[in-house]
């Protein structure tokens, strides 16, 4: 595979022209020089229709970006990603999350193990305990069913499951009550089993390490909480499952190990609401809803890897961040769903995107002389059009957008659909068109408010319109979404499934958890900044509330 660097290659000089040509070019003229391009900047792939039309691009750069993705191996790198090769390379590890959703009858090999088998039985293994728990027939230690079920985990291992319970909240079976436990600040574990019923609660315990400092936190005081009122150690057995890679750690934990399901080092944690540690997600909606979902993650694996660049959904896409990001120089990305239900879906995405993406060094080693992962962030329409979207319309920046909504409802009630819908579609408008100051002003405006009153348009976004959310639908999305970080990676040449970056933080915070709880004054050595913050604590603690 080549290795000229991204800025050196003369189609990055090209696109860096076609920049130059296109920037004072408006939606406007582009639309009205094409009467088609509406229809024909779209896409459809496995139930999602892209309408990209409104971009700032046209057929000259679209052709070059596309050029950009061949010229930097995007095929063989797809190839290389679903055949297992170790291409994390900074952890020698293969990249193989699409195997947590390929059919039984496919064989895809690690170190010469055909892993597909392995799936498919842990999959039988949660569906028999699924079915078991959403039964009652799976009894607590007082003999009591399970009512309540609580994932402690961070990062991966919460934000995936949480996001999916949330979407498909509508098919989920609903006298079991789910909670999402994650942050080490005690709070988030005291309000999420305050009213619970002990004898009634399952934790599922979801680390791929089984050694996050945080949920391993968690997970001690739930069984603390647990033993305190069912006041027997051997209820463990019956409350608590683990979802992890760590079969050793988890038995050293207290979890027997036929209560655990596994996964492996080569489902990365952003990588892994489709493995086990979608474990809730199956209590939730059922082995049969998983299964649908697995199903559209599927479809979704082999359109990316099948369909010719220019009509590839997730290239595309990336394509899309890469301009904008790289030439147009925009920071951040808005992600709109159109859907409540998708309430956590850019919490989800943060994490996809920027830990795979926000990396600062080349897979050879080189600092990067480009922006890669630009910053994700957002909130369901139509909450945000009354909050931040004065700044995407009027402000100063750039901000591309990704516009999410269904033609169906889940929840039919009057004429709200067609708000919705309505509202999607005229923000979409809005952001592209704008309205100038001749028809602020033909409207009969006051001369001075006309500036204030005009938009100037030409804000790009994206509009994926689905038929429904379903399991299928969902799994889709995500698929989506996870080759576009992947393909954005690949051109950016960085290994999107490493996160180094989390370290140094975690060790820092280890090295002062013991310096917060000492009695000693012995010298603090860290820089004057945190020696002062941490004299501050132990000076207002000890005034506060003594030391006990
Ligand atoms: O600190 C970052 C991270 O490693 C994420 O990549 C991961 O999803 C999360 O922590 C949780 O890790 P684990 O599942 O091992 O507890």
């Amino acid at each position: 595979m080549s290795h000229t660097p991204l800025t050196q290659r003369p189609v990055w000089t090209e696109l860096k022209s076609l920049y130059a040509n296109l920037k004072d070019e408006t939606l406007r003229q582009l639309f009205a020089a094409d009467p088609q391009r509406g229809e024909r900047m779209s896409l459809e792939a496995c139930g999602v229709y892209l309408d990209y039309s409104k971009h700032r691009i046209d057929a000259s750069s679209l052709s070059a970006l596309l050029r950009l993705a061949a010229d930097c191996d995007l095929q063989q790198h797809i190839e290389a990603m679903f055949t297992g090769q170790k291409i994390n390379s900074t952890e020698q590890r293969a990249v193989l999350h699409t195997a947590l959703r390929a059919p039984a009858s496919k064989a895809i090999l690690v170190d010469g193990e055909n892993v597909v088998p392995l799936v498919h039985h842990v999959l039988a293994r949660m569906s028999a305990f699924s079915d078991q728990v959403r039964s009652g027939a799976w009894k607590g230690h007082t003999g009591k069913r399970i009512r309540n079920i609580v994932n402690i985990g961070i990062g991966g291992s919460d934000l995936g499951p949480v996001m999916a319970y949330e979407a498909l909240k509508h098919y989920s079976q609903r006298d079991l009550t789910m909670r999402f436990v994650a942050n080490v600040d005690a709070t988030d574990f005291v309000e999420a089993t305050q009213d619970l019923d002990p004898a009634e609660t399952l934790f599922i315990i979801s680390s791929k390490t089984f050694t996050t400092l945080e949920t391993m936190t968690n997970a001690h005081s739930a069984r603390a909480w647990l033993i305190a009122k069912l006041k027997d150690q051997a209820a463990v057995a019956k409350h608590f499952v683990a979802v992890s890679t760590n079969a050793e750690a988890v038995t050293k934990f207290g979890i027997d190990s036929a209560n655990m399901f596994g996964f492996w080092d080569w489902v990365g944690g952003r990588y892994s609401m489709d493995s086990a540690i979608g474990l809730s997600t199956m209590l939730a909606i059922g082995p049969q809803g998983f299964k649908e979902m697995l199903g559209g993650f599927h479809a979704m694996d082999e359109h990316f890897r099948t369909a010719p660049l220019a009509q590839n959904m997730p290239v595309i896409m990336a394509l899309l961040t890469i301009w904008y990001s790289d030439f147009f120089a925009a920071e951040t990305v808005a992600i709109l769903p159109y859907d409540q239900y998708l309430k956590r879906f850019p919490a989800y995405l943060q994490q996809l995107a920027m830990e795979s993406n926000g990396k600062q060094t080349t897979q050879d080693g080189a600092a990067v002389d480009y922006n890669t992962s630009p910053i994700y962030w957002g909130e369901p329409g139509t909450n945000g059009q009354h909050s931040f979207y004065q700044l995407i319309h009027q402000g100063t920046r750039l901000i591309p957008c990704d516009f999410i909504a269904f033609t169906e409802p889940l929840n039919k009630l009057g004429t709200h659909h067609e708000q919705l819908l309505a509202n999607v579609f005229a923000q979409a408008e809005a952001l592209a068109f704008g309205k100038t100051s001749a028809e602020v002003a033909a409207e009969g405006t006051k001369p001075w408010l006309v500036p204030h009153r005009t938009f100037s348009g030409n804000r790009p976004s994206s509009m994926l319109l689905v038929d429904r959310l379903t399991p299928r639908s969902l799994g889709t999305l995500i698929a989506l979404y996870e080759h576009s970080v992947f393909t954005q990676g690949v051109i950016w040449n960085i290994d999107s499934f490493d996160q180094w970056g989390v370290e140094l933080g975690k060790v820092l915070a280890q090295r002062i958890v013991p310096e917060l709880s000492r009695s000693n004054d012995a010298p603090l050595t860290h820089d004057s900044s945190t020696n002062a913050l941490i004299r501050r604590y132990l000076r207002r603690r000890a005034g506060a509330h003594p030391p006990s």
